[in-house]
Formats: C-alpha cells, structure tokens, sequence
C-alpha cells in the first residue's frame, strides 16, 4: 500500500483504492491532459509553468470548465507530508459512452492529482554518471506541444532504447532533433549551447525554459535552432532536461562517446543551477 491520499474531483481517497469508470475517454482514447511536477522541501516547483502550460493543453484539446487546481497542487502535497517527491495532476475530458466524437455539453472532466514521496533522488546516479542514448525516428503526431496522456510512440520508443542498453532515445523529425522521448534536449558545439525551438514538435518543457532563464542569467547565450542528427554526432556536449531527471548528460549517443565521453560542463552548470533554486525554496 501506498499511503498515497489522493485528490479525484475533489473528493479525498487512497489512491490504491481509487477506482474510476472504464468510460473515461482517457482509458478508450488517451483523451486526456496531464502534468508532473517536481517537489522540493514541500512547495511545487516551477508551479506557474506548470499551471500555463495546462492551461495551453487543455485549450488546444477543447477540455473546458476546470477550475484553477495550483491550490488544490500545494494542499495535496501537504496532506501527504511530501517533502522531496513529485505531484501526478490528470484530467480527462470525462465519460461518455465510446464514440470517437465528443460532445462536450454532456461531458465533466475528470480530475486526479496525488502526490508521491521519493526516497531517494530520481536522478542523482544518472546525474553523476550521465547517460546513453540512441537516437530514434520520431513516430509521434503533430501536436507534441500538447501534454497529452496519449503516450504510446513514447512508451514504445523508451522500451526500445532501454532494451538495448541506453535510457533515453532522442527523437528526429525530417533530419532534425525534435526531442526525448520524456525530455528536452540541449546541445553544446564550439561553446555554444543550443537547442531545438518551440514549434509543435516539441513539448514546452519547464525545465527547458528554466535552463535557457538561468544560463542567460550567468551570461550564456543559448541558441534556440534547428539541430540536425548529423550536427549531434559532432556535438562536444548533449544534455536532456525534464522535471525528474533535472539535468542529465548524455555521455553516449548510438553507442558512441560524446565529445570526451565524460559528464559535460554545461549539463553541471544546468543541475547545479537548478538545486540552487530548489535550495532556495522554503519549507514554511
Ligand atoms: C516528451 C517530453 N518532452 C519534454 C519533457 C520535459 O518537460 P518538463 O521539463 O516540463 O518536465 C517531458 C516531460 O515529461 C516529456 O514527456
């Protein structure tokens, strides 16, 4: 058992016993939105990122009538005492018989937040050692910028790379980096930081624009361009971001070392930068 409570239409329940109907058209479709937050010394990190960007998802799917949940984020995490773990928030557009069209008049949406304690630090091993990748052609829609639960190019790309040794599989669209399969993607060559831009191809990811804030802050530019597969080969420093695993280098890329194969600079600077800012959070 979990001891997880979690919040489901605002309505208190173990999350081991929550049950929902299977005429939610996330179970039939994937027709739902979602976040994942990283917690640290009890407060929601990066929060009004998060709370936009949902915002956007739930525009761009059509799903209306949610209310603000940023409170509902900060109550859960401390009726869950969590002090350093990560907040799950869904919504789906809600339960209808199964048809592929929706009719949103009859619809309610369907809202799921808990929050989950972490024992130890997701990413501190991956953070010192670094990580192998591959790269991978990207099977997925048009509308990554959506943060949809509807995962399965992701899911099946990220078994794929993890099967054959590398945690991570980077994704090409047309020749061009678009991103991970759960995470942005930066890339360093002669000195310059860059990464792909905003476009739908890619999810806005919070701790991609938090990185490019910082690093421009300490007086490093960053390049937001196209990156072609061939210019990764050539990369002195590849590094992903996401909310779990921070900043992460990727050491080797199609079985190949990066660079000196060794964990880049940049990619220290990024985890560096982003603890600072988690240690400045306060527990009260
Ligand atoms: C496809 C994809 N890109 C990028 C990210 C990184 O987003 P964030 O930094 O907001 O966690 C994620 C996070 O899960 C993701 O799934």
């Amino acid at each position: 058992m979990s001891g997880i409570i979690a919040c489901y239409n605002q309505n208190l329940i173990p999350l081991d016993e929550l049950k929902v109907s299977i005429t939610d058209r996330a179970f039939f479709f994937g027709d739902a939105v979602y976040e994942v937050l990283r917690v640290y010394r009890g407060k929601p990190f990066l929060l009004e990122n998060h709370h936009s960007r949902l915002s956007n998802s739930l525009r761009a799917m059509d799903i209306n009538g949610v209310t603000d949940l940023r409170e509902d984020i900060v109550t859960n995490i401390a009726l869950n005492q969590v002090d350093e773990g990560m907040v799950y928030l869904q919504i789906s557009r809600g339960e209808a018989p199964r048809n592929h069209s929706f009719h949103n008049l009859s619809l309610k949406p369907n809202i799921l937040i808990y929050t989950k304690p972490f024992i130890e630090h997701p990413s501190a091993t991956e953070g010192a050692l670094g990580i192998a990748a591959i790269t991978h052609e990207d099977l997925r829609w048009g509308r990554c910028d959506i943060k949809s639960t509807n995962l399965l190019a992701n899911c099946l790309i990220q078994t794929y790379a993890q099967q054959r040794g590398s945690a991570e599989a980077i994704l090409i669209r047309q020749g061009l980096v678009t991103e991970g399969t759960s995470s942005n993607i930066f890339m360093v060559k002669n000195g310059q930081v860059c990464t792909p831009p905003l476009s739908p191809n890619i999810l806005p990811g919070t701790r991609r624009e938090f990185v490019i804030r910082q690093f421009l802050q300490q007086g490093q530019q960053v390049f937001e361009r196209p990156i072609s597969k061939d210019e990764l080969y050539t990369a002195d420093e590849i590094f992903i971001t996401s909310s779990i695993k921070e900043a992460v280098a990727v050491i080797k890329l199609d079985y190949q070392p990066v660079g000196n194969g060794q964990v880049s600079s940049q990619a220290k600077l990024a985890r560096t930068l982003i603890e600072d800012a988690a240690s400045r959070l306060s527990r009260d």
